[in-house]
């Protein structure tokens, strides 16, 4: 099989590496891919945007399963595109992909559906968004509608902060459309927790389970990132509330989406906190997460390219997905100034710490080649380091030893990836 893949991320190195497993696979492409990618499949130097050209890649390319990694082409209408044409692509339709692409019309579904999430109100209005902050009682979580990449979400602990929120989101547009509708909603209290599973839009096959850590600095402190680390499998849920979680929280919304004649078919990622009342949902991906792939991927024992080709043909696999038994976890490694703006071109050193080995792997992100040759940075998120052990120390000793030797001018990473969980461990 001829296989394309779609986007330049950490995420999209790990399902390269992943699918140039397989058997079937003849051809590996990335459009546009990264320096890392590029080790391991050809990167073809397509514009994101440009949903055009990509579709007259694939067929001129005869591709016969494009896997897309980010949600902005999901929202953009990649998949509606790809299917018209009669080409075989996996992930969820626009319509289907609102779970991700409007967090109102998420909100909406989880109500009609009974899933367990956080009380909201919507607001078109900055006037009387800032009412009724000042008629409630902190904290807020005040959340833009629309995609933001990780920066539509304010945790607001006193109302001038939640006021703040919303002046930068619908007064002064900091992230355009996206911030003009907003949420208000309740902040709920527990352990995150990250659920994945395969759907044709009725039946679920779950990936193992992760845990993100979404804010830049240790100890959970500092801004919101896209993920700065993260492993699996997460400790805070055992299998059977697991499964419990998975009728509560995906099922319900499968089902509400078929009624209304919207088929979700690809991966489907819901953010859920453990709270003292059980699981609820904070969000729904449309996508595999990122870092969450690079933590869950080095575990997974079966092959995936034929199951990314069942969902994409609207089959559900057969076969049950079979894990190694260790854990994971990854580091990410970032530029300096990220989650804000930062600079590229920074070179970078020792990544031959992270030379393949059976418990240690690689992934680039924001990588690139200069003109001499050099490996440099050219995004927030850089590259991240996952390593695998029989407990979860052991997958972050070896995690840390690697991410240690890699050096660029800047260089910054969170150094308690899985605290929580060993934390938990220990009492
Ligand atoms: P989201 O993009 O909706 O997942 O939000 C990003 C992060 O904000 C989540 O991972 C949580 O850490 C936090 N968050 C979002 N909604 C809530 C909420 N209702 N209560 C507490 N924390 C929240
Ligand atoms: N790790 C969070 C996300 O992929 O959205």
């Amino acid at each position: 099989m001829k296989v394309l893949i779609v986007g330049s991320g950490g995420r999209e190195h790990a399902l390269a590496w992943k699918i140039r497993q397989s058997p079937f696979l003849s051809k590996l492409y990335a459009a546009p891919g990264n320096a890392g990618i590029a080790e391991i499949a050809e990167c073809v130097p397509l514009s994101m945007e440009d949903l055009d050209a990509l579709v007259r890649f694939a067929k001129e390319k005869e591709i016969d399963l494009t896997v897309i990694g980010p949600e902005s082409l999901l929202a953009a209408g990649v998949v509606d595109r790809f299917q018209a044409e009669g080409l075989k692509i996996f992930g969820p339709t626009k319509s289907a992909a609102r779970l991700e692409s409007s967090k109102i019309f998420a909100k909406e579904i989880m109500l009609r559906s009974g899933v367990p999430t956080a009380e909201f109100k919507v607001f078109d209005d900055a006037a009387q968004a800032k009412h009724h902050l000042i008629e409630s009682e902190p904290p807020f979580v005040i959340k833009a509608d629309g995609l933001a990449s990780g920066k539509g979400v304010v945790v607001a602990t006193s109302c001038e902060d939640g006021v703040q929120a919303i002046t930068k989101f619908m007064e002064e547009k900091s992230l355009g459309e996206a911030g003009s509708r907003i949420i208000i909603e309740e902040r709920l209290e527990g352990e995150e927790l990250s659920v994945l599973v395969f759907t044709d839009g009725e039946s679920m096959l779950p990936l193992a389970s992760a845990q993100d850590h979404k804010r830049l600095l240790d100890l959970d402190r500092g801004p919101n990132t896209g993920g700065m680390g993260a492993y699996s499998p997460c400790p805070f849920l055992s299998n059977e509330d697991f499964y419990k979680a998975l009728d509560k929280t995906v099922r319900p919304i499968l089902h509400t989406l078929s009624k209304e004649k919207i088929i979700y078919r690809g991966v489907l990622y819901a953010g859920l906190i453990l709270t003292r009342n059980g699981p609820y949902v904070l969000e729904y991906n449309a996508r595999f997460g990122d870092p969450e792939t690079q933590a869950v991927l080095p575990r997974l024992k079966s092959d995936l390219l034929p199951v990314l080709l069942e969902i994409a043909e609207g089959r559900f696999p057969v076969q049950p997905l079979e894990w190694d038994e260790r854990y994971s976890l990854n580091v990410v490694m970032a530029s300096a100034g990220y989650p804000g703006p930062y600079e590229k071109g920074v070179v970078i050193s020792g990544t031959e710490a992270f030379r393949e080995k059976s418990d240690l792997f690689g992934f680039h992100a924001g990588t690139a080649r200069n003109d001499r040759g050099e490996l440099v940075t050219s995004g927030g998120r850089v590259l991240s380091v996952t390593g695998l052990g029989d407990t979860l120390k052991h997958a972050q000793e070896k995690a840390y030893e690697a991410i240690y030797q890699i050096r660029f001018e800047g260089a910054h990473f969170r150094k308690d990836i899985g605290r929580r969980a060993l934390e938990s461990v220990r009492s």
